[in-house]
């Protein structure tokens, strides 16, 4: 192993993830999966233990979503991030996605558009598109190697009458970008003044760089708070996905009506026992952990930025604040090959080195010349994973 990443115990350990139906490493002998955004560390000792404890009672009857999760939530946030939520305010869903596919529906009409800023999270084009809704885009701007809002075009495709709903990501996947309380504000104000309601997905808000802070959307300006719906859950952080946790808040009450109806309706807003003890432990006992996690993945992603910089020269990482994904520019490479997009490279890369990478071109407009590398996995595995991609880059110009 590179003398670069130091082993820290409880992160970098090897764990099995053989024989539990995991959707990421349902991979042939051989190959490395580092795409769906999940990671390969044990979750925080809390909620294993929480869990553990839930098993032993061996009752797994009907559950209700008690006081002390939605306490939790409030006092995460206020803790976290400085901001004050009313636990009354928080509604549990058993995902994000099904919450916003369920806010698509109750905050706008068929036919209606929703604003996204691609290149982003692709299930958010699904979850308007299978709704009947259409997607109006305003794609980030990139531009020395920087990603920013393109405001003159979000106000023109806010101005559009069918224009209802935007989802901001939160911080961005997969650009990495944390959102500054500026820009947020300034979102905030354009879709006030024409008349959308936002929905603010922060689900990767908690893998943020050690000294960076996150400003939720909701707490950038009172005119934010007043028109917006707040999706999180602990599961990118505490790498709980496969227990759906997850909740939304919104301050203002009609808001807040029609999104917790909607949520009913749509039978999403059930919990499971796990459910409930994964996110009381994380946000009552996992601070800690995070902090560490959050060193582990920043050492992760500065490897790799490290390594491609000095093997790569046709593979450019985009700044990234936030998120245990690389975004990985491959223009010049690409240029170098001939070629205009990075799928192919992709498919090369499984093939020839079985490195399994995200094509950028499925996250939307501009994406794809890029392709997303899961660093949330432990010091051996980024080192293979990083080698293997840097040997693709070299050989693939070859090849082609
Ligand atoms: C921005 C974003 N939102 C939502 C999700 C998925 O949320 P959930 O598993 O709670 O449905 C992901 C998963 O990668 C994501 O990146």
């Amino acid at each position: 192993m590179s003398a670069a990443l130091e082993h820290v115990s409880g992160f970098d350990d090897e764990v099995s993830r053989d024989g539990i139906f995991s959707m990421k490493w349902d991979v042939a002998s051989g190959e490395l999966p580092m795409w769906v955004a999940d990671m390969d560390f044990r979750t925080a000792p809390a909620i294993r233990e929480a869990l553990a404890k839930r098993v032993e009672n061996g009752t797994f009857g009907y559950t209700d979503v008690p006081a002390e999760f939605m306490r939790a939530v409030a006092q995460w946030w206020g803790r976290q991030y400085g901001m004050d939520v009313d636990p009354a305010h928080v509604t549990f869903v058993s995902g994000v996605v099904p919450a916003i596919s369920s806010l698509v529906r109750s905050l706008t009409n068929v036919a209606e558009k929703v604003v996204i800023q691609p290149p982003v999270y692709n299930i958010f084009t699904n979850s308007i598109v299978n709704n009947g809704r259409r997607v109006l885009t305003n794609p980030l701007k990139y531009e020395h190697g920087r990603y920013a809002i393109d405001f003159d075009d979000l106000e023109e495709k806010l101005a559009d009458p069918l224009a209802r709903l935007m989802i901001v990501c939160n911080p961005h996947n997969p650009t990495g970008n944390v959102w500054s309380r500026e820009d947020l504000a300034h979102i905030g104000e354009l879709c006030a003044k024409h008349d959308v309601t936002v929905v603010s997905d922060e689900i990767h808000c908690d893998v943020i760089r050690p000294g960076m802070t996150h400003t939720p959307f909701a707490a950038a300006s009172e005119t934010n708070r007043r028109i917006s719906v707040t999706c999180s859950s602990p599961s990118k952080a505490f790498n709980t996905a496969g227990l759906h946790s997850a909740y939304f808040f919104a301050d203002d009450a009609g808001l807040r009506a029609r999104a917790v109806r909607g949520v009913n309706t749509d039978e999403v807003a059930e919990p499971n026992d796990f459910a409930v003890q994964t996110l009381i432990a994380a946000y009552t006992d996992g601070a800690d952990w995070l902090r560490r996690l959050n060193a582990v993945v920043q050492r992760n992603k500065d490897y790799a930025a490290e390594q491609l910089a000095a093997h790569a020269a046709g593979l450019t990482p985009a700044p990234s604040d936030a998120t245990y994904l690389l975004w990985i520019d491959c223009s010049r490479l690409l240029d170098e090959a001939g070629d205009t997009t990075a799928e192919r490279f992709c498919d090369y890369l499984r093939e020839h080195t079985g490195l399994a990478l995200s094509y950028g071109g499925i996250y939307g407009v501009n994406g794809e010349r890029f392709v997303r590398m899961n660093l949330g996995t432990r010091a051996d595995l980024v080192v293979d994973g990083v080698g293997r991609l840097i040997a693709g880059a070299r050989d693939y110009v070859g090849h082609r």
